[in-house]
């Protein structure tokens, strides 16, 4: 076997039916679970109508690289999303329909990491925040790297700090992933930041991998979170070097059964990607093609979803201010709240006594130095219906009361 196999961590979820193993809640009230980060609001109709009068399309093999129609689709979102000039996204170059991001974010770093010639030099590095989505990870230590952990804590409003990263430490790099709106924490990287990711990617030679798959779950009152092909755009970096974005369709529009998101970038690193996944044999269904193009093309129910997060999370916060420092994240639908002390004790007695789960901070980081970032901390993701998000806080509450 693959000896990088056993260097792969148990999965956040494994850890938490470990830690709940043998509990039985001491309340009959239903179970909610907060742990999960899966849309349960309802997929849109235009996408389920389009996949109903696309079935026929089964009776073919798919193309890797999608169908032109696709492409087309995301690049024109791309360009009304991000505010980029008409044209400036190839469909043909700079576009990869993916299954979902989760895929893709695995195997980009398959794809690009270069392992050294020589067995004896150290293996080459990919960094990635930490807090983290733990395919970051496993990606970088089955493509035979070594991940380096980044903090994003609450000491820099859980956004990076990569002037704070050692040279030494970019010279060893070769891809660094970022997540904007970030999970856990829904921060938002700013455009300071982002240029500066830039100087230090350009001076190192190292890819960036934007993980940007919670970009338009968003207070809608609020400015939308920039993506990083904005970004390098306004700073006249129209071929998009160095720089790859994620994006999806299963929280934008609640989709995630679908499997569908798309990479867009760099277009002579995706053409090399395209040569990958042409082996790895993850092209979409036209079906799942046709879908997703309706999806792209519809921007109403995205509006509708952020309308009923942005309920959701006025009416929590209502509730749990009062027993928690919970506050509003820039975008995404997770709280990712300071519980006071140990969050994995907290996580099981809430179980125990209310029925309610959520995650342990430390499931989704790693300890630095003896420093764990995700230590006291517990992401809740408000996903369920309004009335079971209200259900849950006041439980948390009554909890904490
Ligand atoms: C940060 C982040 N990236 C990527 C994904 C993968 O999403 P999908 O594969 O459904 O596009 C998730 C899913 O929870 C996530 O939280």
């Amino acid at each position: 076997m693959n000896p990088d196999l056993a260097r792969l961590h148990p999965y956040p979820f494994e850890k938490l039916a470990e830690l709940k193993a043998g509990i039985t809640p001491t309340t009959t009230a239903k179970h909610i679970a907060l742990s999960i980060g899966e849309p349960q609001h309802a997929p849109p109709a235009v996408a389920m109508t389009a996949m109903a009068e696309s079935l026929g399309g089964l009776a073919r093999y798919p193309l890797t690289r999608g169908e032109r129609s696709l492409r087309q689709a995301i690049a024109d979102w791309l360009t009304r999303r991000f505010s980029l000039t008409a044209g400036q996204v190839d469909p043909d170059r700079h576009v990869l329909p993916v299954a979902g991001t989760r895929e893709a974010l695995f195997s980009f770093a398959q794809a690009v990491i270069a392992k050294p010639t020589d067995p004896t030099a150290p293996r080459p590095l990919v960094l990635m925040p930490n807090p983290f989505y733990q395919i970051y990870e496993g990606a970088a230590l089955l493509a035979g790297a070594e991940p380096y952990y980044y903090p994003t804590d609450a000491t820099n409003d859980f956004l990076p700090d990569f002037s704070a990263i050692p040279a030494e430490i970019w010279a060893r790099a070769q891809l660094i992933y970022v997540c904007s709106p970030g999970n856990p924490s829904g921060a938002v990287i700013d455009r300071a930041r982002y240029q500066t990711l830039l100087t230090l990617a350009d001076r190192h030679d190292v890819l960036i991998a934007a993980d940007e798959c919670y970009s338009e779950i968003y207070d809608d009152r609020a400015v939308p979170p920039a993506g990083l092909l904005e970004i390098a755009h306004e700073l006249g970096r129209n071929d998009f070097s160095r720089i790859v974005v994620f994006h999806s369709l299963s929280k934008r529009s609640n989709l995630p059964g679908l499997r569908s998101g798309f990479v867009a970038g760099d277009a002579t690193v995706l053409e090399q990607y395209l040569r990958y996944r042409t082996y790895q044999g993850c092209a979409l269904s036209l079906p799942v093609q046709m879908t997703s193009i309706a999806a792209w093309n519809d921007e109403h129910h995205v509006q509708e979803n952020r309308r009923h997060y942005r309920e959701k999370f006025d009416a929590v916060l209502d509730i749990l201010s009062p027993v928690l420092p919970a506050r509003r994240p820039n975008a995404g639908f997770y709280l990712w709240t300071d519980v006071g002390g140990d969050e994995r004790e907290f996580c099981r007695a809430l179980f125990a006594e209310q029925n309610i789960t959520a995650l342990p901070g430390r499931y989704l980081s790693r300890a630095v130095d003896g420093v764990d970032p995700g230590a006291g901390f517990v992401r809740m993701a408000l996903v369920a219906e309004l009335a079971d998000c209200v259900d849950a806080a006041q439980r948390i509450r009554a909890f904490l009361s």
